[in-house]
């Protein structure tokens, strides 16, 4: 196992501070995916120049996929990046989705700020025995711990929910209580992937259940709330997989509008992973298609990078409201 080392030592902090300022300010922090060095430097430049409180996410996938260590080192590196660009913005490393205790205490142990259990597959007090858990191990740490009721649809690391279910509002006080737990992710019609809606060309997609948030604002006044699966799917993106070779067909995302909407009540984290990759992926096709000499992987990856700190930068202005609050 990786050396112990608290993540107070790596220049990154909770996001205790970071939610209450967002829930005072009427914007949400954004948690983004990275599994690789251009996604991270895409982010913290993108936060940095739009002065945007961050949550750099990790997915035990991205675990898997990057290595641990060398992750954890990223992460360190990125700060460093970021101070030396004279930025200040507080940055926190945050386990998404962990499935187990022994998953969030190793991250914790291992330089982490912030760390998601997600028991919301399991029956409520099963959910709520491991949540409580890894607070008690949270707490001695001074980390936060993310918990998720109720489910989205779509696929949530290596488990595929086909179907999803809405937060039972009456269920939040409870879970809240006996947990302890610092922030509550609840399933209001989000899902995870780049097909969140079976909508045909030119439909709308259905609207976000803000009664149900609003239930639960009403019964946990003041508390974070997290939205899962929060990509917008940007057509331009789509449009220029499609272009250039790739296959998405009738995908739609999460609008705009319903994201302002909730960025400006309790929600107070947005989680976006999907969008990122669509931009990597879209950017990458394209420089393959119009220089098919280029063999050199700065030539493609660079502008990737370029193409999604400018994403990253759109949202924290346009959308979440983060931008300069940071
Ligand atoms: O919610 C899941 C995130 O998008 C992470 O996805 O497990 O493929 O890294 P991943
Ligand atoms: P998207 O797939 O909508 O980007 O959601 C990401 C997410 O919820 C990560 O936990
Ligand atoms: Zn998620």
């Amino acid at each position: 196992m990786a050396d112990k080392v608290s993540y107070k030592e790596l220049g990154l902090v909770n996001t205790k501070e970071m939610f209450t300022k967002a829930m005072k300010g009427g914007y949400a922090v954004p948690a983004y995916n990275f599994n690789n060095m251009e996604q991270l430097q895409a982010i913290l430049t993108g936060c940095a120049e739009s002065s945007s409180p961050v949550i750099l996410q990790v997915s035990s996938g991205a675990r898997k996929y990057a290595n641990q260590t060398l992750l954890r080192y990223m992460a360190m590196g990125g700060v460093q990046m970021v101070r030396a660009m004279g930025s200040n913005i507080p940055i926190a490393l945050h386990l998404d989705h962990g499935d187990s205790f022994e998953l969030a205490k190793s991250c914790i142990d291992t330089g982490f700020s912030s760390v998601m259990i997600d028991k919301s597959g399991v029956p409520f007090d099963e959910n709520v025995k491991v949540t409580k858990q890894v607070v008690e191990y949270a707490r001695e740490h001074d980390v936060s711990v993310e918990a998720e009721l109720g489910v989205l649809a779509g696929i949530e690391d290596d488990v595929k929910h086909e179907a999803s279910h809405y937060t039972r509002p009456e269920e939040v006080e409870e879970f809240v209580k006996r947990t302890g737990v610092d922030s509550l992710a609840i399933s209001i019609g989000t899902s995870h992937g780049a097909y969140k809606f079976k909508v045909k060309p030119g439909e709308q997609p259905p609207p976000l259940r803000f009664d149900i948030l609003e239930e639960v604002e009403k019964r946990i006044p003041g508390f974070p709330i997290v939205l899962h699966g929060s990509s917008s799917v940007m057509p331009e993106f789509v449009d220029m997989i499609n272009k250039f070779g790739g296959q998405l067909k009738d995908t739609a995302g999460v609008s705009e509008d319903q994201l302002r909407r909730a960025a400006r009540s309790a929600v107070c984290k947005v989680n976006i992973d999907s969008d990122g990759r669509l931009a990597v992926t879209a950017v990458i096709r394209k420089c393959f298609g119009e220089d098919p000499k280029n063999f050199d992987p700065r030539g493609y990856l660079g502008p990737a990078r370029e193409a999604l700190k400018k994403v990253i930068i759109h949202k924290n202005e346009k959308v979440l409201g983060s931008a300069g609050k940071g």
